[in-house]
């Protein structure tokens, strides 16, 4: 499958460098492509581009952007780029205009993925893999034998079950609870509050969060 990665973060890299291990096409994308040259050349067979190649490219769309660029990144690509595809979203809304720890600029009674939906109608949303380190997001069974959970929003029920399983395939996760529309991403963004409390407790991020049932 072809999958186009926006950002070139710790996330972008994670989830692009797993993709290809995996045997999927893949672009990466950044402002200067040039920046993830390094990258490139310890990923072989990973393409670069700036964000609307990848956009263009992915049949399949990741948000491994900063959230408060994601809006405009995604405005400035060509809207029949977006057409009709999934666009995974792992963004979150931080604000470390006050460091650390930083706090939610989008919050409550709306999310950064009902609000990416909501400008993007064309796609199909799903917010997920924004509550964990990037790490563990790609190879879940490196902790606790992968015996923790994932959680995903969004409105396309179809898209959320391909998710599932490209997930299982690709990542090995077992257990991703749906936890519904995309306004359920209010919760999910919130648990950063905890999250980065919880690893400024810990001095890691190698920790997850696991729902008894
Ligand atoms: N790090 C984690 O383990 C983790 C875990 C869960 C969720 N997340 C979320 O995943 C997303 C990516 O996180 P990250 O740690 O990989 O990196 P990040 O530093 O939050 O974001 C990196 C990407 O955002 C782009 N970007 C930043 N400012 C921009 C701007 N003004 N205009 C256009 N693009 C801009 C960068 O573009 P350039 O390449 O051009 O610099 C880069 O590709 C974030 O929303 C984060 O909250 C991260």
């Amino acid at each position: 499958m072809k999958i186009g990665v926006l950002g070139s973060g710790m996330v972008g890299q994670a989830i692009a460098s797993k993709l290809v291990e995996r045997g999927q096409q893949v672009m990466i994308s950044s402002r200067n492509p040039e920046k993830v040259k390094d990258f490139a050349a310890r990923v072989p067979g990973v393409q670069m581009g700036s964000f609307s190649q990848a956009a263009a490219y992915g049949e399949v769309l990741f948000n491994a952007l900063k959230g408060e660029a994601t809006l405009e990144v995604l405005s400035s690509v060509d809207a029949g780029s977006l057409q009709g595809k999934t666009l995974i979203d792992i963004s979150n809304p931080l604000d470390f205009s006050r460091g650390m720890p930083p706090s939610l600029y989008v919050c409550n009674t709306d999310s950064l993925g009902e609000q990416i939906q909501a400008a993007f109608p064309q796609m199909k949303v799903i917010k997920t893999l924004n509550t964990l380190n990037a790490n563990l997001m790609v190879n879940p069974g490196s902790l606790a034998g992968g015996d923790h959970t994932l959680f995903m929003s969004g409105n396309d029920d179809q898209a959320k079950e391909q998710v599932r399983h490209l997930f299982g395939e690709w990542f090995g996760w077992r257990d991703i609870i749906d936890v519904g529309d995309i306004t359920t991403a209010r919760g999910t963004e919130a648990l950063l509050a905890l999250w980065v409390r919880l690893f400024m407790k810990f001095g890691s991020p190698n920790f997850q969060f696991k729902v008894v049932r």
